[in-house]
């Protein structure tokens, strides 16, 4: 592949190269394996080398933000769990090993777990845990963010456990991580900027005998809104000592999105991993969408230079449950 001048991969902005997605998932310490169960995002526009699966998505009334580019397709395989069982993802940037750093030090955000029964409605995720800055000292000395200085430096695990007495049944959990980094601003006022989402979707089926619904939740997209104080936030007022600008600064971070369901574990369990099972790379998008998927993606890859597609892929969710079939392999 021929490369791009020195001075002009310079001039890629920041967010080439820093993004995240679900590589894997441990039931109770134990990895299912890479890949399985995972709803790989799609590569969603802009720029790219070879096809990443993790560029942001902004438009929070887009229907990306429910479960990534192409979240509407199912992943071939599903994870079995039951009631109380301790999920661990596992995020990564470029590689599924200790030295990959997960998503780029400057995207400080919160990350948020939802579940919802498969397929997904309007009201239908439920918030099982969430964290956002933590830490802080007395404003406007610097705090800790939760991608950054939890799920980045802990090889990528965010953890999350199956609610007592669940009801069987096929769901969806939506894990995601927002970087504010360019979120001081609202995506409306400025479309080069604006808060980046990154949400993931694993297809589980709970089993056991439990008798607990969950309740009325919320939607995706809907959830969130452009301009409410969780999604545009200027995060540096908690980074650095902002003395001169102190005013500006908000004192707090709310978390977007619904208070964490009262039938949620009220803390999860960091279960120490079991041994990786699995490739620990992954294939280029542009080699799984056009072969096997759809070939109607837009793409340009700013190395070579190539258009692969020139429209744009739209979910269609179905209101009844999509039975997961092989042959849609994303990596
Ligand atoms: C966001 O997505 C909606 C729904 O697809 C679309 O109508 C709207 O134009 C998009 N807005 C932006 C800023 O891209
Ligand atoms: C999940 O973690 C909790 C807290 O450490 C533990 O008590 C529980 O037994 C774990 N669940 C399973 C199924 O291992
Ligand atoms: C991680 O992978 C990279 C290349 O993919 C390799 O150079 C590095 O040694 C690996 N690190 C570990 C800790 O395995």
């Amino acid at each position: 592949m021929p490369s791009l001048p020195v001075l002009l991969l310079g001039l890629l902005p920041a967010s080439v190269c820093a993004h995240s997605f679900i590589w894997s998932v441990y039931v109770n310490g134990e990895d299912q394996g890479s890949f399985k169960g995972i709803r790989v995002p799609a590569y969603n526009g802009g720029f790219g080398k070879g096809g990443y699966n993790n560029s942001p998505v902004k438009n929070l009334t887009h229907i990306d933000m429910r479960c990534n580019v192409m979240g509407d397709i199912p992943a071939p395989d599903t994870i079995k769990v039951s009631p109380g069982d301790n999920l661990t993802f596992e995020w990564h940037h470029n590689k599924r090993n200790n030295s990959d750093d997960v998503i780029d030090k400057s995207h400080r955000g919160p990350s948020l777990v939802y579940i919802s029964p498969d397929p997904p409605t309007d009201d239908s995720f439920v918030k099982l845990w969430h964290e956002g800055l933590y830490e802080t000292s007395e404003f406007p000395l610097p705090g800790k963010w939760s991608t950054t200085d939890n799920i980045a430096k802990n090889t990528g695990n965010m953890n999350v456990r199956i609610p007592a007495g669940l009801k069987a049944g096929y769901y969806l959990i939506r894990a995601e991580m927002i970087a504010l980094h360019e979120g001081e601003v609202s995506l409306l006022d400025n479309p080069i900027r604006g808060a980046q989402f990154y949400p993931n979707c694993v297809q589980i089926e709970v089993v056991g005998d439990g008798d607990v619904e969950l309740p009325k939740g919320v939607g995706f997209p809907g959830a969130y809104q452009f301009g409410e104080p969780g999604i545009v936030h200027n995060v540096y007022c908690s980074t650095q000592s902002w003395a001169s600008t102190a005013t500006e600064c908000p004192r707090t971070y709310p978390i977007p999105g619904p208070t964490v369901w009262s039938g949620a574990w009220p803390e999860t369990t960091s279960v120490s991993r079991g041994p990786r099972v699995g490739h620990l790379g992954h294939a280029p998008w542009s080699t799984w969408i056009v072969s096997s998927v759809v070939t109607s993606v837009a793409y340009t890859d700013q190395e070579d230079m190539t258009t692969l597609g020139t429209s744009t892929y739209e979910a269609t969710w179905s209101s009844t449950y999509q039975t997961p079939a092989p042959g849609t392999k994303r990596w």
